[in-house]
């Protein structure tokens, strides 16, 4: 699953310029037994099974320069996927981007030991409030979320700066051409070549857009003076 994921687009990108590398290990490699468990039955009883301590301390281990383990001595994260973490973010993302190193652990079944959250791990991450299997397609998505943030991975560092969530607004609608397809044309002023206007339209259209999808991000959005008080006549007269 990794492979496929790391082996295309931004991944890729990022990996054969040697910006990222990203390493993926095996927790059943830190198993004893002949079936290489991983996982056991609840204490206490009840349906599922709990991924067990062992191999996931001695995983997080082998990897670190040293021991003493939590935080790996230097700050660095290490994060245990789970639908019980910090709802992931733009910002959370613009703040893992700035650690040389990142350690995702994917959570998997019913559950993990824990002792993995209280005496390994120095963060837990949600992706949204829906429930996977495991966390391995979350730890993609931190992943490629972060990575792009990497200096040099993108074509170009202006590409991030409009993105949906990267202003605290939704982004603004996008044209190419033709500009005329089925009857449907191109808002006028995008081909008037007057840059000014075309900034102001789109600001207001991205404004608009969160008011209607996204209320709720706007109040954490930066806006201008008069933008927030066009913002809030709005939200008042719904
Ligand atoms: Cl991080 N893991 C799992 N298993 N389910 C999730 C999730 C993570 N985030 C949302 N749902």
């Amino acid at each position: 699953m990794f492979q496929i994921i790391l082996s295309a687009g931004i991944f890729k990108r990022a990996i054969d310029h040697k910006l990222v590398s990203v390493n993926v290990h095996d927790i059943r490699d830190c198993t004893y037994d002949k079936h290489h468990t991983v996982d056991d039955y609840p204490y206490g009883g009840g349906a599922g099974m709990v991924l067990k301590p062992e191999p996931i301390f001695e995983a997080v281990e082998a990897i670190l320069p040293s021991t003493p383990v939590r935080d790996g001595g230097n700050g660095m994260p290490i994060i245990l996927l789970t639908p019980q973490g910090r709802l992931f973010s733009q910002q959370t993302a613009l703040e893992l981007s700035k650690h040389e190193r990142l350690i995702l652990i994917c959570g998997h079944y019913e559950g993990v030991d824990e002792r993995v959250r209280e005496h390994l791990v120095t963060d837990e991450v949600s992706i949204g409030d829906y429930v996977l299997s495991g966390g391995e397609l979350a730890a993609m998505v931190v992943a490629e979320a972060v990575i792009r943030l990497v200096p040099g991975v993108l074509g170009s560092a202006a590409s991030l700066v409009d993105d949906s969530h990267a202003t605290g607004l939704l982004e603004y609608p996008q044209y190419t051409r033709p500009p005329v397809y089925r009857g449907w044309a191109v808002p006028e002023v995008l081909l008037s070549g007057h840059h000014t206007q075309v900034a102001r339209w789109r600001r207001e259209q991205a404004i608009r857009r969160t008011l209607e999808r996204r209320p709720e991000l706007l109040a954490k959005a930066s806006l201008s003076s008069a933008e927030r008080e066009m913002v809030d006549r709005r939200q008042e007269s719904r």
